[in-house]
């Protein structure tokens, strides 16, 4: 059943039914046009109440059925909206919890809407590259006014309902109703059953006084918040065509552009990252319904950089943690960090006093081991050094309970081995935050050789509970997102040797839409860094080739903004990258040094060496299994690498461009007066998919 019919003192009642949130699948359709088609069949019956069971109105969308023939079968949307236009008996809209998308866009073809208080109201469809497609950028601002649809329709961000039955002149909701929602729906709806004629919004008259002004400026204001994306600016032309036009006409507008933001790859990387978040949850050989262990009380090993942060993510999610160290004075300015983060949000409106000071309290420091005892599970953020790592392990394995999670953030290290340092590797799992890991979304969750599924499971859900997007990973060096960034440093090295300078290359990464250049990220993360992996790497791997010139800049000292100078100059105190003389002098010298003469790259080679190394390493990645799917890839470099979100990553964009183009490339690339034709060797996975014009994402 995904909708149902009673009738309650001559009131038809039509119950949405469709968990979790009553999307408006097929069967929901067609059970509403039943139900409608039933009410007016019989004569007992004086009004119809629609409202959903749950806790929604309605989602908008089932988007189980995106892309598939159902998501348009009759009764489509517009086809049921046009039924309520129709009706001959008054319909009442009862909305509670979410009324978003195209269940907003349902209830505005009622004759009155009537709202639980605190209910969510929405049209997000501009989230995902597109304008709302059943007649909200026509019927919204007849409710509500010009001004205040806009800003939600161009924004996609809810209102509260009570809010919005607050504004002057509105007639989105008749009512704002306490208590039992479908009890006062079925009232109010015999109140209006005589009322005629029925009031419908396509019949309000829409008119803005000083339009082409207001227009031009919110056009204006979207495009530059919005450079990258076409919806929003479409939202603005459907809103005011709904001023200009007969509404028939605007709805024929408001569907042309809905269609052509679809086509568009925008809005189709838009769709990619919306789906990609939902499905890195579901980890193929993890059922969903896999049981978790109860994590009530957590600890954290380390109370620096990363430490701090990732203890934050849990007090605010309401989870007390306590936190070890070696030293009192470690502990000190571990808390002092803390505390600064929280007091700049409070100063900035962001944290309420009272809630920072709750949050502070579910902290605990201690410099003993045995206090841990009760913790559900453990974070290890200690220095990165395998000798370090086992004392901790070893030290956590004596105190923790039974059935404790036992998790290290290290970032290069093999989990593994630092599993084989306990009695019980099946509860040891690498959990990867990036900095800082208070604000940054991604969560890499490494799944060691013998991690239980409940193990996996609990983290899993546990990184949805701190609201980041967690993404499972193979253990491998650099995991997911790491293991990729070398290869894009490397080429970037070899940018630099071969004629470019820093900045050129941020600049073409920059327009790209890359967050930051590659420059730019290493003088923010430390150049430093890289300088240590690599020499750990390389003397692994002599053979490997690699330009030199990162480990010249860090022979100079310029490790990047903490030294004050990188590949770039910054002014004490300033974060401003200044294209640096010396760097580019030095530069020069090493390639006269290995007898280079230069070329001119252009912005395009710059910007496809770039991202295509990261989609080779990508395909071995996922050839190998560390990421059981192409759009985990994707959800790492979106989330934690700064990769523009209207590509939709790294693997959406190569699909976009064409495996059998990228291949191409890398061909050309291979022949590079200075390449030695090893790093363009196509991954097996890529040259195979690219032969049988395949893509990584299934199409
Ligand atoms: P950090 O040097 O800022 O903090 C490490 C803290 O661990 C120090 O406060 C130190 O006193 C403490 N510590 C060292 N040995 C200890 C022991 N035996 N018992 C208790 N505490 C001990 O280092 P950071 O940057 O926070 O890194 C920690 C871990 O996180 C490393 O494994 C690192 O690879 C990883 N990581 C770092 C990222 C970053 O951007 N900094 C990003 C992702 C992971």
């Amino acid at each position: 059943m995904s909708a149902s019919y009673d009738l309650r003192d001559g009131v038809a009642v039509i119950t949405l039914n469709n968990p979790p949130v009553n999307g408006l699948g097929y069967d929901t359709r067609r059970a509403v046009a039943d139900g409608i088609d039933r009410a007016h069949a019989d004569p007992a019956v004086r009004a119809i109440v629609i409202t959903g069971a749950g806790r929604a109105f309605s989602g908008g969308a089932d988007i189980r059925e995106f892309g598939s023939p159902k998501a348009i079968a009759e009764p489509n949307l517009l086809s049921l909206i046009r039924m309520l236009d129709d009706a001959t008996k008054p319909v009442v809209a009862a909305v509670h919890g979410t009324v978003m998308g195209g269940g907003l866009e349902l209830s505005l073809g009622a004759h009155y809407r009537v709202a639980a208080p605190g209910t969510n109201v929405a049209l997000p469809e501009v989230k995902i590259g597109l304008v709302p497609g059943a007649g909200g950028t026509q019927r919204l601002p007849r409710v509500l006014g010009v001004e205040t649809a806009l800003n939600m329709i161009v924004t996609g961000d809810p209102v509260k309902s009570e809010l919005l039955a607050a504004i002057p002149g509105q007639t989105l909701f008749s009512k704002i109703i306490d208590g039992d929602l479908v009890a006062g729906a079925v009232a109010f709806a015999l109140e209006m059953a005589d009322a005629r004629p029925l009031p419908r919004v396509r019949d309000l008259p829409l008119k803005h006084p000083n339009a082409d002004a207001y227009f031009q400026f919110a056009r204006n204001t979207v495009k530059a918040m919005a450079k990258n994306f076409p919806a929003p600016a479409r939202c603005v032309d459907c809103v005011e065509q709904a001023t200009r036009r007969k509404f028939d006409d605007g709805m024929v507008y408001e569907r042309e552009a809905f269609l052509a933001l679809m086509m568009t790859p925008e809005c189709k990387a838009l769709r990619h990252a919306f789906f990609a978040e939902r499905a890195a949850s579901k980890i193929p050989d993890v059922p969903e319904d896999t049981p978790v262990r109860p994590i009530a009380r957590l600890a954290v090993i380390g109370a620096g950089t990363m430490g701090g942060g990732i203890t934050m993510n849990f007090l605010n999610a309401g989870i007390p943690v306590t936190m070890l160290e070696m030293k009192q004075d470690a502990l000190d300015r571990g808390i002092a960090t803390i505390r600064k983060n929280y007091e700049s949000q409070v100063k900035k409106g962001k944290l309420k006093q009272d809630k920072y000071e709750a949050r502070m309290a579910l902290l605990s420091t201690t410099l003993n081991y045995a206090d841990l005892s009760d913790a559900d599970m453990v974070i290890e953020a200690v220095f990165e050094e395998m000798g370090v790592k086992e004392k901790v392990f070893r030290a956590l394995d004596d105190v923790m309970k039974p059935g404790a999670i036992l998790a290290s953030n290290t970032s290069t290290l093999d989990v593994d081995q630092i599993a084989a340092f306990t009695k019980r590797p099946q509860d040891v799992i690498g959990t990867h935050f990036f900095s800082p890991a208070n604000v940054m979304k991604l969560l890499e969750v490494v799944r060691g050789k013998h991690t239980a599924k409940d193990v996996l499971a609990t983290v899993m859900k546990l990184g949805k509970l701190i609201r980041k997007t967690a993404v499972v990973s193979g253990v491998c060096d650099g995991f997911i997102g790491n293991r990729m960034i070398e290869q894009y440093s490397r080429q970037a090295g070899f940018l630099l040797e071969e004629g470019c300078t820093p900045e050129q290359v941020d600049k073409a990464a920059e327009k790209f839409g890359f967050a930051m250049g590659p420059f730019r990220m290493g003088d923010l993360a430390g150049n430093d860094i890289g300088w240590a992996i690599r020499k750990r790497r390389y003397v692994e791997k002599p053979d490997l080739r690699y330009s030199k010139t990162a480990d010249l800049l860090c022979e100079l000292g310029r490790y990047g903004q903490k030294t004050g100078a990188g590949w770039y100059d910054y002014l004490p105190g300033q974060r401003a990258a200044i294209p640096s003389a010396v760097v580019v002098k030095m530069i020069e010298d090493h390639r006269a040094a290995l007898g280079i003469t230069p070329r001119r790259i252009s912005d395009d080679e710059i910007v496809q060496r770039l991202v295509f190394s990261l989609v080779n390493e990508a395909a071995r990645i996922l050839e190998e299994g560390i990421a059981s799917k192409a759009s985990d890839i994707d959800m790492v470099y979106l989330t934690g690498y700064g990769f523009p979100l209207w590509r939709g990553g790294p693997m959406c964009y190569a699909d976009t461009f064409g495996l059998f183009n990228v291949v191409q490339a890398m061909k050309r690339f291979a022949k590079n007066p200075l390449d030695d034709g090893e790093f363009w060797q196509p991954a097996p996975l890529l040259a195979k998919l690219a032969a049988e014009g395949k893509t990584f994402n299934p199409a």
